[in-house]
């Protein structure tokens, strides 16, 4: 598994920037006449296969990048590119996770994460298979046809990943997703996301403030200040994988982390 993973990062390092942050800002106007600057002169990339976290406390503009590179909201200026074209509006090649599951509460499990497949050409019997599948993947094997009123937030959580990872979006944008679990249900997440990304490889920019979280999934950890909203450190994580987080490495990381958060 090592020896899998380690290939995975090789794999990364060499592939192309697939998305790409250009001196994007973000003024939002709540009387019409005094602006806040919200995110200022953003830049970075994303290779393919990269985890990418955001780390930055409470109202640094984390959310609202989010929202931008999904195209649920434009930036006020600068640009996101993805593969070379600028992104417009949202779109399957870029799904997000969000914290609140945003399920829909009349259809079942298996029915929610067909839900994105409606457009899709494909058979009756080709999109059960790939619901099936999927219900799997996410261990929710048992669970197919319950409401979602019926099931632990956590088991929430996989419905949500289950029916974005469906459509094979190339980039996944997770926003603190995983904040409202209780300790144990949240490690148990953070675990189906890495085994979810090593199979399927789409890059992850995932929204934290928790460090600890952000060491143990991340590539690279983008440190964000606050007011205005700006890049303070783009930080390569270079701790071999399968991170283990009761390791001294992994806890001097998470110092050194925590060290550069208290100064922002
Ligand atoms: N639609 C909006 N109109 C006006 N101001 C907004 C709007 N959306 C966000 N803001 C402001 O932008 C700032 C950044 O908000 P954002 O939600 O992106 O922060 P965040 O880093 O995600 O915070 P948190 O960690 O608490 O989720 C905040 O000051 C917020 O009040
Ligand atoms: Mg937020």
């Amino acid at each position: 598994m090592t020896a899998r993973l380690h290939l995975v990062d090789q794999r990364t390092e060499a592939m192309p920037a697939i998305l790409d942050v250009a001196a994007l800002s973000k003024q939002f106007s709540t009387n019409g006449i005094n602006p806040v600057v919200v995110l200022q002169d953003i830049r970075f990339s994303a290779r393919r296969g990269e985890m990418i976290c955001f780390l930055g406390r409470s109202g640094c503009g984390k959310s609202t990048l989010l929202k931008i590179l999904a195209g649920f909201i434009p930036p006020s200026s600068g640009s996101v590119q993805l593969n070379g074209r600028p992104v417009g509006r949202p779109g399957p090649d870029r799904c997000v996770v969000f914290q609140e599951d945003a399920l829909f509460p009349w259809l079942t499990v298996k029915e929610n994460i067909a839900f994105g497949l409606k457009g899709r050409k494909l058979s009756r019997r080709e999109r059960e298979r790939e619901v099936d599948r999927f219900v799997s993947l996410v261990g929710l094997d048992g669970f197919a046809d319950y409401l979602p009123q019926a099931i632990s937030g956590g088991m929430k959580q996989r419905v949500s990943l289950a029916r974005v990872l469906i459509l094979q979006p190339e980039v996944l944008l997770m926003d603190e997703p995983f904040a409202a679990l209780d300790a144990q249900t949240r490690e148990e997440m953070q675990n189906l996301l890495l085994d979810l990304w090593k199979e399927f490889s789409h890059t992850v920019l995932f929204v934290t403030h928790d460090v600890n979280e952000a060491v143990l999934l991340a590539d690279r950890i983008i440190l964000m200040e606050k007011a205005p909203g700006r890049i303070r450190e783009d930080i390569t994580i270079k701790l071999p994988r399968p991170r283990k987080k009761d390791s001294a490495p992994f806890f001097n990381q998470c110092r050194v982390m925590m060290a550069k958060i208290n100064q922002v």
